[in-house]
């Protein structure tokens, strides 16, 4: 059912307005975007629509076709901890920027897993602020779009994320890769070479980056960074790089990941540009240990799947997103990809692909 449908089903009323937005793989550059760093993500096509109508309620009334029950929020209401929240903050930014007043029917309708490392929540609020924005009648430029989508998630959800994901979901594209500069939003959209072929699997392993573990790993840069004197830990002057050393050692191990993940994601992207698949394969790989063991933001599952994944013949596997579960991602020649992942699958039974 389309999401016009399922709202007039769920509210009696025709809907005002629509929003959608894709979930998104990180193909490499992990924990780098709040560090000034690079990132490499590619849009999916697992995607979240919604409707929208305003009311003359001061209630955010939300239906998603995931849960039974509708709910009902009170528009500006504090977190309480749950999915509905991203809409409330999504819908309290929506009104600040003055495309929406009052209240609002919201109706959800999404196959981006969540707790999957594949940026649900992005994608969420990503819709419902281009849905206001059709109701608004204003045109935003996507990358505005991105910055309001972040601040729903630092200040509202509390969760200090980069902005990686809304700029991938807000600019990627089917087919190709976004090769973003996160100091200055500076970008450049790549295609991804049609004979590679990439896969996203879902480990099994659920994971909530709301769960502390990514606000521990951005507290451990923040400090590593104040102690170096930077606003960028990706990118030290050799005086800092020397001053390294004299870090606490998870510190330092935070650090060091940070700094070679960024300088892997520049040549990963070169390496794109120019079709090299070996030497982006063994970047990722590459990006694999240094997140599994300096940042240490892997799982045993996930290493052995890992490990397993290029046993099996995978030239290029890496865990994605933020990190303890979720999905990983696998490079694969393109012709080889489906017939691998159907063999990966079958040893795998926990496995699933998106
Ligand atoms: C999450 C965050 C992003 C980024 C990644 C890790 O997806 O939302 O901002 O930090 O983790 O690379």
């Amino acid at each position: 059912m389309s999401a016009a449908l399922g709202f007039a089903e769920a509210f009696d009323r025709p809907a005002a307005a629509m929003g959608e937005a894709p979930g998104r793989v990180n193909l490499i550059g992990e924990h780098t975007d709040y560090n000034g760093g690079a990132v490499l993500p590619a849009a999916l096509t697992c995607t979240t629509r919604i409707a929208l109508a305003p009311s003359d309620t001061p209630h955010l009334r939300i239906k998603s076709t995931r849960f039974d029950a509708l709910t009902l929020r009170a528009c500006g209401s504090a977190k309480q901890d749950d999915w509905t929240d991203y809409a409330t903050g999504a819908i309290a930014k929506a009104t600040e920027l003055g495309w929406l007043k009052g209240g609002a029917d919201l109706y959800i309708d999404s196959d981006v897993p969540d707790g999957a490392g594949v940026s649900s929540s992005a994608a969420l609020i990503t819709a419902i602020l281009r849905g206001a924005a059709e109701l608004a009648s204003v045109s935003p430029d996507p990358v505005e779009v991105a910055q309001h989508a972040r601040a729903v998630e630092n200040d509202y959800i509390g969760m200090p994320c980069g902005i990686m994901d809304q700029m991938a979901i807000g600019l990627a594209a089917p087919g190709k890769a976004l090769a973003l500069d996160t100091r200055d939003l500076d970008y450049e959209i790549l295609d991804i070479p049609l004979d590679w072929g990439f896969a996203t699997l879902h480990s099994g392993i659920r994971r909530e980056l709301a769960d502390g573990r990514y606000k521990l790993r951005f507290e451990e840069c923040q400090q590593a960074s104040e102690r170096l004197g930077t606003s960028t830990l990706c990118r030290l002057t050799s005086a800092q790089t020397q001053a390294l050393h004299g870090l606490p050692s998870a510190l330092l191990r935070r650090a060091r990941h940070v700094t070679s993940e960024h300088s892997r994601t520049v040549q990963a992207s070169a390496a794109m540009a120019i079709g090299d698949f070996e030497t982006f394969a063994n970047l990722m790989n590459e990006s694999h240990r240094s997140y599994a063991q300096d940042f240490e933001a892997s799982t045993p599952e996930i290493d052995a799947l890992i490990e397993d994944a290029r046993a099996t013949g995978a030239p290029g596997a890496r865990l994605t997103g933020g990190g303890f579960g979720g999905c990983i991602v696998v490079l694969h020649r393109a012709e080889q990809l489906d017939p691998w992942v159907d063999q990966f699958l079958a040893r795998h039974p926990d496995v699933w692909r998106i």
